[in-house]
């Protein structure tokens, strides 16, 4: 069933719905893969059909390393999605990436393990070597950031995406090694969500929203990292959100 959606929308920790959407149907899909997180919510924004899919459920019920990201992509592109744009609440590690601050990174690192990160794990399929060296698109990045600048919402353009296991939060050395390694950002999502996208043929980008500043990163080097603290900075960071993809799906035309 496509239904021709302009833009796939993943939610992630603190972002549970698109209040924005408008006419809202809701869609169930079972995939090759088996189920995705959730219901995928379709409905109208800015005059265009939008899919919206809550990473780890509604109610935030699914830890990062038991996302089905596979079923999660597939459900969006059977419903007719080309283009995913993945909410992604992260740590901030470098000076530029403060809580609060929206972020489009342009590269990342995986961290992860155990995870399932390919599609071609089927018996007889194909085995794919996708190329990566760029993990999101960059036509989809430049659309995003063009976005934020035409809708006035504050974007740090660019940055390294360090995809942990989790689901605890990281050590201290841990997030030194990150930032030793290039990395500004940390989340537990990024992978292997992006790769698969890539496997699927969706244009993929990360709009990170940094809820804290990471283990020993920022002013306060003791802080302590509650999940209160993150849940507010996210939806303080999140306020610009809808009206940069309102206006990432008007410039669509
Ligand atoms: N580390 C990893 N993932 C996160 C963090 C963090 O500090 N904050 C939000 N998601």
């Amino acid at each position: 069933m496509s239904t021709d959606i302009a833009l796939a929308v993943i939610g992630g920790t603190g972002l549970y719905r698109l209040a924005e959407l408008q006419d809202v149907q809701t869609h169930e899909p079972a995939t090759r893969f088996g189920a995705p997180s959730g219901p995928v919510r379709v409905g109208t924004l800015a005059g265009r059909r939008v899919a919206f899919l809550a990473r780890h459920g509604e109610g935030h019920s699914v830890p990062p390393h038991k996302v089905n990201y596979r079923a999660n992509l597939a459900a969006l592109q059977a419903l007719g999605a080309g283009r995913v744009l993945a909410l992604n609440t992260v740590g901030g590690v470098t000076e530029r990436f403060g809580p609060r601050v929206l972020a489009c990174p342009d590269q990342l690192i995986d961290y992860t393990w155990g995870r399932v990160s390919t599609i071609c794990e089927e018996e007889g399929s194909e085995v794919l070597h996708v190329d990566f060296g760029d993990p999101y698109t960059p036509s989809l990045r430049q659309a995003v950031i063009a976005a934020a600048r035409a809708a006035n919402v504050a974007l740090v353009e660019g940055g390294c995406y360090g995809a942990t296991q989790g689901p605890r939060l990281e050590t201290k050395a841990e997030i030194a090694r990150l930032r030793r390694d290039g990395c500004d950002l940390v989340g537990m999502t990024g992978m292997p969500e992006a790769g698969l996208a890539r496997e699927l043929g969706l244009d993929y980008a990360c709009l990170a929203i940094v809820a804290n500043w990471a283990a020993g990163a920022g002013p306060d080097v003791d802080e302590i990292i509650t999940l209160d603290d993150v849940l507010a900075n996210v939806a303080a960071a999140s306020d610009g959100v809808p009206a940069l993809i309102g206006a990432l799906l008007s410039a669509d035309g």
